[in-house]
């Protein structure tokens, strides 16, 4: 039987990785193999375009082309690892996927939303997410904690407040057009409350009766 392909979401700090590892423990109880990964990077080549955006200058690149970087480098992703994982019946955990594209460069960039979701579709061939776990923090909050982590992968976390403020504002956007692949995780929560509530959220949305 096929895995199942579950997406994490969420500004800068909003606590992913954390919650990543826990519920990717918590599957492999259930005699679930796993395999985490993460956006933009989770295969060699992608994690070689990944250096490409997420270190140097802000100006680096344009939106356009930082577009172009992350499509090459999911497809790569999506076909080297994604798609074999899910075919041999693991479960795929990936901190950040396309909707980190619909929010920073749609809604934070302004690049056309119909022209990324054709780019996505081309690059995809149709695959989608099952489950996309959104943790929603306040953009002074998540800030605050990305910035204690002192590593040198800023070049998104320097740009302004107000850049920030539209991916929040997108990303909510999207859950909200997407209900049945999306779910809100309040990110303000205690680490335990947040586990327990994603836990629940797997188990009811992919464990359900029928499923
Ligand atoms: P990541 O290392 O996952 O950041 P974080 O630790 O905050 O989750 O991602 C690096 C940066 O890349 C992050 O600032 C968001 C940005 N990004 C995009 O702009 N578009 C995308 O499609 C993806 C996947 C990430």
């Amino acid at each position: 039987m096929r895995g199942r392909f579950i997406t994490f979401e969420g500004g800068e700090g909003a606590g992913k990785s954390t919650q990543i590892s826990f519920l990717a423990a918590a599957l492999e109880r259930l005699g679930i193999s796993v395999v985490q990964t993460r956006e933009p990077g989770g295969s060699p080549g992608a994690e070689e375009v990944r250096a490409l955006l997420v270190k140097g200058e802000a100006g680096r690149w344009d939106g356009i082309s930082e577009t172009l970087l992350l499509f090459a480098a999911r497809r790569n992703h999506l076909q080297t690892v994604i798609r074999p994982a899910l075919e041999r019946g693991a479960w795929v955990l990936c901190d950040r996927f396309n909707d980190s594209t619909l929010a920073y460069q749609g809604y934070g960039r302004g690049l056309d939303p119909d022209w990324l979701a054709g780019l996505y579709q081309a690059v995809s061939e149709g695959l989608e997410p099952d489950l996309t776990l959104y943790l929603d923090v306040p953009v002074e909050v998540g800030l605050a904690r990305a910035g204690r982590r002192g590593d040198d992968e800023n070049r998104f976390e320097g740009l302004a407040d107000a850049f920030h403020l539209k991916i929040r504002s997108g990303f909510q956007a999207i859950v909200r057009a997407n209900p049945q692949r999306c779910a809100t995780i309040d990110g303000m929560g205690s680490v335990d409350e947040i586990r327990r509530v994603i836990l629940e959220t797997v188990t009811s949305r992919l464990m359900g009766p029928g499923r």
